[in-house]
This record gives C-alpha cells, structure tokens and sequence, in this order.
C-alpha cells in the first residue's frame, strides 16, 4: 500500500491504493472517490461555486493534493460533475477538517453529512482520536450544520482568518478503532 494509502476495513468498503489510483469510500447513499491532482481543475470550480469570498487558490488545492499526510475526497454524478468535496489533514492524533463544501443544487440532501461521516471513518482508519475544524463565526450556516453533527465549540480565535474574521475552533471526538485489529473491520459508533 502506497504512502497516503488508507487500509480497507471500514463497513462500508474503502478500497484504497495510494493517491495516484482510482479509489473510493462508499456511505449509505455517498460514493466518495480520493480526488487526485487530475481533478485540480474541477476542485477549483467547486471553490469558485461554494465559497463567495476567501476561496483556497489553485496553488493552496495543489499543495493539498500532493501532500501525503491530506485526503480529499469528492462526490460526483454519473457524468463527472463534483457535486461536493471534503479535504482532510490528518496531524498527530487530530484529523484536520480543511474544507468541506457541497455545490448549491445538491445542498440540503444529506451529502454533506455523508462527507463528515466519511471523515470520521478516516479519521478512525488512520488513528485520529478527534476531529477538528475551524469555521467562520460569520458562517452560520456551517455552525449549525456542525453542530447537528455533534461538533463542540471549544474556543474562539480571534483574527484567525487573513482577512480578520474570528473562528470558532470546533471539534469530536472519534470513538477508537476498537475491532480492527481482531476482525479487519470497524462497526460504526
Ligand atoms: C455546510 C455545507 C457543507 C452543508 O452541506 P449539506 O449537504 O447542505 O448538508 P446536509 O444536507 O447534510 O445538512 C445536514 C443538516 O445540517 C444543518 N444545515 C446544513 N446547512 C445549513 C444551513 N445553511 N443553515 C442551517 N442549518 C444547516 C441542517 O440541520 C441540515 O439538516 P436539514 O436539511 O434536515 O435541516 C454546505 O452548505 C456548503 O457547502 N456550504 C458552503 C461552504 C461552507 O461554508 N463550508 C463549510 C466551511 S469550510
């Protein structure tokens, strides 16, 4: 299994060779496939749809893409078009929720869950004890959708974006991959 490789062994299958190969993590109703850097493109466009402002610039998705220690995962339709992507980082013991973001037309039909439940998986998969995401205060809409998730405010940081808006530091902790050493696969908490 290449570096950046997540084992197989969550219930659904997450079958995954390494970050040059086709891959895919599959939820209930989510088929989430590894993005690679041929889909740099797409990824920006999905920026460009999501976010009005402050948007990550090409060379900050690159940079994502090429690093080892970051999973971006993306939701497409049968013709290829992004519906929904989610990049991770995954630091120490924390998984890093660097962006998640789901085009317009496909909001509010659960996929934006599906992609944090597949975060929390990976973040089991790979020995995160927690996940941890900051989000604008400004950002109600993303606050509250944590929060439905079981997302906990453990701080405010004040300035902590470029351009001087506050952030709520939020995190959850992961129950640990208790089953994956005896049996090969992970119930889910
Ligand atoms: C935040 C985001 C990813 C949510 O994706 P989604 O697919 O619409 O989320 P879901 O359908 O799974 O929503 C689950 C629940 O979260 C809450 N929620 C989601 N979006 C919400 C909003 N704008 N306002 C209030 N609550 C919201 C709701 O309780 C929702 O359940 P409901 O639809 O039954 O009421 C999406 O709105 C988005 O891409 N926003 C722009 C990018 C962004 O701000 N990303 C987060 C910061 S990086």
């Amino acid at each position: 299994m290449g570096s950046g490789a997540i084992p197989v062994g969550l219930d659904y299958p997450f079958a995954v060779q390494g970050k040059s190969t086709s891959a895919f993590a599959r939820c209930a109703r989510a088929l989430l496939r590894v993005a690679t850097h041929n889909d740099l493109d797409a990824l920006y466009q999905v920026e460009l749809e999501c976010f009005r402002e402050h948007r990550f610039r090409k060379d900050h998705l690159d940079w994502i893409l090429a690093n080892d220690k970051a999973l971006t995962l993306v939701e497409e339709t049968d013709e290829g078009r992004i519906l929904g992507a989610l990049m991770l980082l995954f630091e120490g013991t924390a998984c890093r929720v660097l962006s998640v973001a789901v085009v317009p037309e496909a909001r509010r039909g659960g996929l934006g869950t599906k992609m944090m439940q597949a975060t929390e998986d990976a973040a089991r998969e790979r020995g995160s004890s927690v996940v941890r995401l900051e989000v604008s205060t400004q950002n109600l809409g993303a606050v509250e959708f944590y929060r439905r998730l079981g997302y906990r405010t453990d701080g405010v940081l004040y300035g902590y974006y470029s351009w001087g808006e506050d952030a709520y530091s939020m995190t959850r902790y992961v129950a640990p991959n208790v089953d994956a050493g005896r049996t090969g696969r992970v119930r889910r908490a």
